[in-house]
């Protein structure tokens, strides 16, 4: 990995976008994608896999548990004939919470499971107890042993009735991978409807297994014998596609996001067409616009109030983003974080670039400033989209942002400078 804490993003802000981007895969779908190739002997093939540093994670961790690689462009072959390990180590698990999605396919495949416990993350707790109470109804037996899962099932997982407190994609995930070999029928209910759940549902069933009930919050897996390899597209990433409906929003100019699923991105389109912004939607791109507002400038932007809710509901991935946006509108927003308890971490950032926004519990009121009414400082990247939040914000402030940390920012989207320079951003990658 190039320099992990040794690279900053420098931005000079005040111009707008203007241009086309290509929307890479989903963070959120290969990294489950991946984790099934650990269910059936063969050589996978997956494309569109965008090329982040959890993907990057995902791949040495399927490495070290005997699977091999390669990657040719978005294309990544996973030959998964022989594993030598059926372990998860913590200094993996502890960079990515996602390794967890291993639990369910090394038991499927193995019978037997030892995954460092993921420990929490910048935005919450994260805790698994999802995971584990589903995969007990499963047969199997998990205890927990200096900070690691050891899970194992006596002899065939059997199939049995699942439902989650709140829907959790990758509990959804990692239930559907554990069951699809069980015994007889297994309902997951309250499922998580991502649509990266429903990438893998399409996946399993390409490999042979039996699943009802894709894209609803009840899914039905009938239990198989076996699988085998097969051939996987990942999904459009729809969280780097509102990021970058967002930025245009904020910057002003005009922008045709290409490969992408407008369909996944239905509660983000319509707050954002209240703000202001004009989206065209076509089959697999957007063209995204701000119409001229007086003087020949941006539109003023309305200030909209948003809750996070699952899927389809506001994604809470956007809801930094979203921030750093009504930090530019004309009066106030109430942004309401419903799925994380500590998912407010950019605020303290965007403060440091004039942004007024007050915490109250799990709400964020944001006094917008305006159009022009942030300007560029440094600022440290905290998480994922917190980086993004930053970035919207330094693309739309007057004068120079430095952003530190943004190994935080290349988890999750793939050649993000070059895309937004491609655009006009003036924006460079920097050693500190
Ligand atoms: C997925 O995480 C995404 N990650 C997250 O994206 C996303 O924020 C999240 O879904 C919510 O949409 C991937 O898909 C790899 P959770 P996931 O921790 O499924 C509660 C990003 O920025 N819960 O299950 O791991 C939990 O507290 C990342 O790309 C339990 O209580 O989400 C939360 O309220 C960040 N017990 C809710 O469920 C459990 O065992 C969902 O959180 C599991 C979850």
């Amino acid at each position: 990995m190039t320099g992990l804490t040794k690279d900053k993003l420098v931005i000079d802000g005040g111009v707008p976008l203007y241009g086309e981007v290509r929307i890479s895969g989903a963070k959120n779908a290969a990294l489950p994608l991946l984790a099934a190739t650990l269910l059936a002997p063969g050589e996978h093939v997956l494309h569109n896999v965008p090329d982040l540093r959890d993907t990057r994670t995902m791949l040495q961790l399927l490495e070290s548990l005997g699977a091999h690689w390669e990657r040719q462009g978005d294309t990544v072959r996973v030959n998964t004939e022989t594993l030598t390990s059926a372990e998860a180590p913590y200094d993996l698990v502890k960079t990515m919470r996602a390794s967890v999605l291993v639990l369910g396919p090394l038991l499927s495949r193995m019978g037997y499971a030892r995954v460092s416990l993921p420990g929490g993350c910048a935005i919450g707790a994260r805790p698994i107890d999802y995971h584990l109470k589903g995969f007990e109804v499963l047969g199997v037996h998990s205890a927990l042993d200096q900070g690691y899962v050891e899970a194992k099932v006596a002899d065939r997982l059997k199939g049995g009735c699942i439902r989650f407190g709140t829907p959790s994609p990758t509990a959804t995930e990692n239930l559907l991978m554990a069951s699809v070999c069980a015994a007889g029928e297994t309902r997951i209910e309250n499922a998580a409807r991502e649509p990266e759940v429903g990438n893998l549902v399409d996946m399993l069933n390409a490999m042979g297994a039996n699943i009802e009930g894709k894209d609803s919050n009840c899914l039905i897996v009938h239990g198989v014998e076996r699988l085998h390899a097969t051939t996987v597209s990942v999904i459009p990433d729809r969280i780097e596609t509102g990021t970058y409906m967002i930025a245009v929003a904020a910057c002003g100019g005009k922008v045709l996001l290409k490969d992408c699923v407008p369909d996944h991105l239905q509660a983000l389109s319509e707050k954002l067409q209240l703000c202001g912004l004009v989206i065209e939607a076509g089959a697999s791109d957007m063209l995204v616009y701000c119409p001229e507002g007086e003087r020949g400038s941006e539109c003023a932007l309305q200030s909209i109030d948003v809750v996070t809710q699952p899927y389809p509901g506001f994604p809470t991935d956007l809801q930094a983003q979203f921030m750093a946006l009504m930090t530019l509108s004309k009066d106030t927003a109430i942004i309401h974080e419903t799925i994380f308890e500590n998912r407010f971490m950019h605020v303290a950032e965007l403060a440091r670039m004039g942004a007024d926004i007050t915490i109250e519990g799990s709400r964020a009121v944001v006094r917008g400033s305006g159009r022009g009414g942030l300007s560029g400082a440094p600022v440290m990247a905290t998480d994922l989209r917190a980086s993004a939040s930053l970035v919207i914000a330094a693309l739309a402030a007057r004068g120079r942002t430095e952003i530190f940390r943004i190994y935080h920012l290349e988890r999750g989207y793939e050649k993000m400078a070059e895309k937004l320079r491609g655009l006009g951003a003036r924006i460079s990658r920097q050693r500190e």
